[in-house]
């Protein structure tokens, strides 16, 4: 079959992707045993067990004790090298990473050990692997709009070291109306603005996101077709969606792939993008996303060109790099 080739060899940027969740499980206990950290999880097998999820706060739950290990800036610059290998791989030639600074700052770990470990990683990668990797600071949703604002001030130094913030966690009963302050003054920053909305959450979190946060992308967004006057504007405003097919299934958004509705995204005419959101705990990296959905889907070579050309232009390279892509 020519399409699987086709899908490995090419060029794509990942849009959707936690760098917490790029934490495989041997590489947890591997920093448990070197910073003496000690985990809720006797054992990877233990640990692999414990990942079936039902939903996306059983999820998170084990994510957070996974990011626990995380101290210092080597660890995180680690964490982010091994996934960037993994990027190159799979013939990702941008990414756009995400990270949650609430979870490692709340421990005591400084934001600047996070974020120079992490961008340290990018720059190398830039340098040795020919993938060009930027950061996107997400807010948790889970905490409040004034914990978010004390993290953007405690950013505010590193300002050049990051593109964006984003808006993660626990989406049900924290809409983004909770940050129409921190997300106004990252406006004001010359920040880019994205936020998951519409992953279990209604699809009037995704109307907000885009009205009161001024997003310029949806994370995940698949529930948006319940609404369709927001299918509508999505597709007439051409707002990018960075959707994760096997994190969807994993966290039983649809109950298999064959159920998951990419296709339907795409016959609407949405700036649909593939993902993997978080590789280490839902089977599978970028690739594995596109091979497997593909093949669920019966997806033919126009949707692997469409979703491969959304995901370069849909990203916030600029207009030079993407006119040399596309
Ligand atoms: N949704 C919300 N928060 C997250 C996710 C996700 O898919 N992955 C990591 N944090
Ligand atoms: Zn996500």
């Amino acid at each position: 079959e020519r399409i699987p080739a086709l899908l490995q060899a090419m060029p794509k940027a990942e849009l959707h992707l936690h760098i917490e969740g790029s934490l495989e499980p041997e590489r947890i206990f591997a920093l448990a045993q070197r910073n003496g950290v000690s985990l809720p999880y006797p054992s990877v097998e233990a640990l692999r067990a414990a990942c079936a999820f039902t939903d996306l706060q059983s999820f998170l739950d084990i994510y957070y004790a996974g990011a626990s290990v995380l101290l210092t800036e080597q660890d995180f610059h680690d964490m982010a090298w091994d996934y960037l290998i993994k990027a190159q791989a799979d013939h990702v030639v941008h990414v756009e990473v995400f990270f949650d600074p609430q979870t490692h700052t709340a421990r005591g770990v400084p934001f600047e050990v996070v974020i120079r470990g992490l961008k340290s990683a990018c720059d190398r990668a830039e340098r040795e692997l020919g993938v060009s990797a930027a950061l996107i600071m997400c807010f948790l949703r889970h905490l409040s709009g004034d914990d978010a604002s004390r993290t953007l001030d405690e950013a505010l130094p590193f300002r050049e070291m990051f593109i964006g913030v984003g808006l993660d966690s626990s989406e049900r009963g924290h809409p983004p109306e909770k940050f129409a302050r921190v997300f106004a003054r990252c406006r004001e920053l010359g920040l880019h603005l994205v936020a998951h909305a519409g992953e279990e959450g209604p699809p009037a979190y995704i109307e907000s996101a885009l009205d009161v946060l001024r997003v310029e992308r949806i994370d995940h967004g698949v529930r948006c077709l319940e609404d369709p006057a927001l299918v509508a504007r999505l597709a007439r405003d051409g707002v990018p969606l960075t959707v994760c097919p096997l994190s969807n299934v994993k966290l039983c958004v649809f109950p298999d792939l064959a159920h998951h509705n990419l296709k339907a995204l795409l016959a609407a005419g949405l700036k649909v993008t593939l993902n993997s959101d978080d590789p280490a705990y839902f089977g599978g990296y970028i690739n594995q996303n596109y091979l497997d959905t593909f093949a669920a889907l019966k997806l033919d070579v126009v949707a692997a060109y469409t979703l491969a050309r959304n995901s370069l232009e849909a990203s916030f390279v600029s207009e030079a790099r993407k006119a040399a892509w596309v």
